[in-house]
């Protein structure tokens, strides 16, 4: 197919650089032609051959090259194109072009072009949310600059996780077809394409003005003052469809039982120990728009809880009768007044997922069940969940995937059966 469209792909340093491979090669079979700035920070990450080699043509590095002065220009380069794409764009490239610095071939086309720009941040979240970048980030939208990402998720440095994940590529491709389109104009931002999560920035976010309500973590049910009943979740899932959920700009509520999880950055969390306490707070965090109950509520507490430690009197045991706690879920669901928009629950099957999924949504009557399958080990407390989205009329099943991946995922579905604001 011969490209009647081109972009100017500036790559910065950053490990995320590799995907432009792909997007390249992604663009390509869209017909849209890329022609490649590699700043000399990100031919750390990938080489002008791997670039040129996929663009199909040379890759410019150099702001002082007779020979591309003499061919094109950094002047032309910047404007012989549709669009210019930073991809990634680092924390140094955004501060560059918030500032209007021009000290190599990068900086000064982004300032000599006459063309719009789409960039697609990548840096680790601490950086991300340093107020510094904000600044940078609040100038360039002013300035009309279109914004691909980042997501939410784990980070390249270990034990890191949060916004700052560059866009994937069909992410990054969708926004360059709208804006290359003329369909997102500044202010707005290029979010929101194929049930992405939407910057971190919150404000501009796809779900900002909304406030979501998560539930996470087991609860514990006192028996005696040092003894409790409790199960084995981690509070992961819950927590990651926290932060994934802020990062699409929503103002978060997270309900969490006991877990050893950091609260989630952005996201205002309220620690509970039992049900009864999960439900009064989760009353008391309402209105919602969104409500997601992904905490392993136990399903029965000590009737009578001893007001002092138990002790042993060497012969009978101490009888342990239980009553039913609250559920949470079908409570708020079945709510006349002040229902959320969207009540979605969690079920965690070992046989007969989907069925009992089913039964489960018209049960509790929630909008959506999200199926995990626990019968295997390692899904309580591991990082790795499989999932199968329920409605009345559906099942989505999705593949093994990062509890990360989940929520974002989840976060981007949502978004999509969310009503837009105001409606
Ligand atoms: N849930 C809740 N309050 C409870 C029990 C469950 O809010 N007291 C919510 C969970 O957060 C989850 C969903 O209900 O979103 C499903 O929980 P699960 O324990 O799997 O289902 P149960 O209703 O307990 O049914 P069963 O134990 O028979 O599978």
């Amino acid at each position: 197919m011969s490209a009647s469209r081109s972009i100017l792909l500036i790559i910065g340093g950053g490990i995320a650089a590799y995907k432009c491979l792909e997007l390249i090669r992604r663009l390509k079979d869209r017909g849209i032609a890329s022609r490649c700035i590699l700043t000399k920070a990100g031919a750390e990450f990938v080489t002008p051959l791997a670039v040129s080699s996929l663009a199909g043509e040379r890759c410019f590095t150099e702001l002082f090259s007779l020979t591309d002065e003499a061919d094109i220009g950094h002047i032309a380069l910047s404007r012989s194109t549709d669009l210019i794409v930073v991809a990634p764009a680092t924390a140094d490239l955004i501060a560059k072009m918030a500032t209007g610095l021009a000290n190599d071939l990068a900086s000064t086309a982004l300032l000599a072009t006459d063309k719009r720009i789409l960039i697609a941040p990548a840096m680790n979240p601490r950086m991300w949310q340093h107020p510094a970048t904000r600044r940078n980030m609040a100038q360039l939208e002013k300035d009309g600059v279109l914004v691909v990402g980042p997501n939410a998720g784990a980070m390249a440095e270990r034990g890191e996780s949060g916004p700052g994940r560059m866009a994937e590529p069909p992410e990054i491709i969708a926004a360059i077809e709208l804006a290359l389109a003329g369909e997102v104009t500044p202010p707005q931002r290029a979010i929101g394409f194929l049930g992405r999560l939407p910057g971190a920035s919150g404000a501009n976010g796809a779900l900002a003005g909304r406030h979501v309500l998560v539930t996470s973590g087991p609860t514990h049910e006192a028996i005696d003052p040092v003894r409790y009943i409790a199960n084995r979740s981690s509070g992961k899932q819950g927590h990651a469809i926290a932060a994934a959920a802020a990062a699409a700009g929503a103002r978060v509520t997270l309900v969490s039982g006991p877990v050893s999880l950091p609260d989630p950055d952005g996201v205002e969390t309220i620690h509970v120990e039992s049900a009864r306490e999960m439900l009064a707070t989760v009353e008391a965090a309402l209105p919602a728009d969104i409500a997601i109950f992904t905490a392993a509520v136990a399903d029965w507490r000590a009737a009578d809880a001893a007001p002092e430690k138990m002790k042993k009197d060497g012969g009978a045991l101490p009888p342990l009768a239980l009553v039913e706690n609250p559920d949470i879920l079908a409570t708020i669901a079945q709510r006349r007044a002040g229902r959320p928009a969207l009540v979605v629950g969690f079920a965690a099957e070992t046989e007969n997922v989907i069925a009992y999924a089913q039964a489960k949504l018209a049960r509790k009557g929630c909008d959506l069940i999200v199926a995990n399958d626990v019968g295997g080990t390692g899904v309580m407390g591991g990082d790795a969940n499989t999932v199968h989205l329920v409605t009345r009329d559906k099942v989505e099943s999705w593949p093994t995937l990062a509890k990360q991946e989940v929520a974002d995922r989840l976060i981007a579905h949502l978004v999509q059966l969310a009503a837009p604001v105001g409606v």
